[in-house]
């Protein structure tokens, strides 16, 4: 075999590794182009977020006085349209602007895209539309289980004297109102039953499926009644904290 010919063989022979492994990458779930223009969106998002949310979620989104956004257990569950949400609404009852007065809808979804880059793990699949269950069977397992931390009310736990939302500081770890006006404008029912399906690794927010990592095991059903009723809370208001 002449010099010219191995080449050649050895060039389709490398070719045929090459091919297979990029087709697989471009079918992961997860992949999209990062092309030009999602640079620019991603750069301008990570400039936005250092001015305007870094001094309570932290630099790299580890969480200070607001909830930690890096952890992948938050991003693999939460829709960019969750995070845009969230700052549009805010949570007017825990100190959280409501940005939607205060940014352009272009800096809102820059800003989104910067959070939701930190995602690496793949998403988890999170029901669509109305999630159906008994409120009356939901409110004895919210007050058994989740009023500790959550607040009876749904008012969230202390936000002073340490009660940030610092990983370092487990004991320190405060409960989000989940009463909130702008949580129940911008939570899905699947985004909340995922929640507790999974919980929060590394957080007090276990998981609460049968079978998952809590000591307290649910199952399916008694999680849509639990969904159910947090959809019955009456809103907090600014004022009660
Ligand atoms: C030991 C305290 C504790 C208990 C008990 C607990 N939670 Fe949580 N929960 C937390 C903390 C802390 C977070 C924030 C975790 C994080 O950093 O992302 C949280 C987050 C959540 C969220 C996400 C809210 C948001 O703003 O994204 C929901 C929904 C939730 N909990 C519902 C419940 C329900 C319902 C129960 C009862 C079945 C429950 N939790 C029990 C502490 C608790
Ligand atoms: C003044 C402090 C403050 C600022 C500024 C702020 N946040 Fe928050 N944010 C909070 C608090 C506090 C919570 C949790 C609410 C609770 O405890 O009930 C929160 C919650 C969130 C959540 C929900 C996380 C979850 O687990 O569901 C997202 C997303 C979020 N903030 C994004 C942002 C972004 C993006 C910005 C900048 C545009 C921003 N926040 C600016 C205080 C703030």
């Amino acid at each position: 075999m002449g010099l010219k010919r191995f080449k050649t063989v050895a060039l389709i022979v490398a070719f045929s590794f090459v091919l297979p492994v990029s087709a697989a990458l471009a079918g992961a779930p997860n992949t999209f182009t990062r092309d030009t223009r999602w640079n620019d969106t991603y750069s301008k998002g990570m400039k936005l977020f250092k001015e305007r949310c870094a001094v309570c979620h932290g630099e790299n989104g580890e969480g200070k006085i607001g909830l930690p956004l890096n952890l992948q257990s938050f991003l693999t569950v939460a829709s960019k349209d969750y995070i845009k949400k969230t700052i549009v609404y805010g949570r007017p009852s825990r100190g959280m602007p409501e940005f939607g007065k205060l940014l352009k809808p272009e800096e809102i979804d820059a800003i989104a895209t910067y959070v939701k880059a930190w995602q690496y793990e793949p998403s988890k699949a999170v029901e669509e539309g109305v999630v159906v269950g008994d409120p009356f069977e939901g409110a004895k397992w919210y007050k058994g289980i989740c009023a500790n931390c959550h607040g009876r009310k749904g008012e969230g736990g202390p936000q002073v004297g340490g009660g940030g939302h610092v990983i370092a500081s487990f004991a320190g770890f405060s409960a989000p109102a989940l009463a909130d006006p702008g949580f129940q404008k911008s939570a899905t029912d699947g985004f909340i039953k995922a929640t507790l399906m999974y919980g929060r690794i590394g957080t007090p927010m276990s998981s609460y499926l049968k079978g998952g990592q809590g000591t307290v095991e649910l199952t399916e059903e008694d999680i849509n009644d639990i969904v159910a009723y947090i959809r019955t809370m009456p809103p907090v208001k600014a004022a009660s904290k």
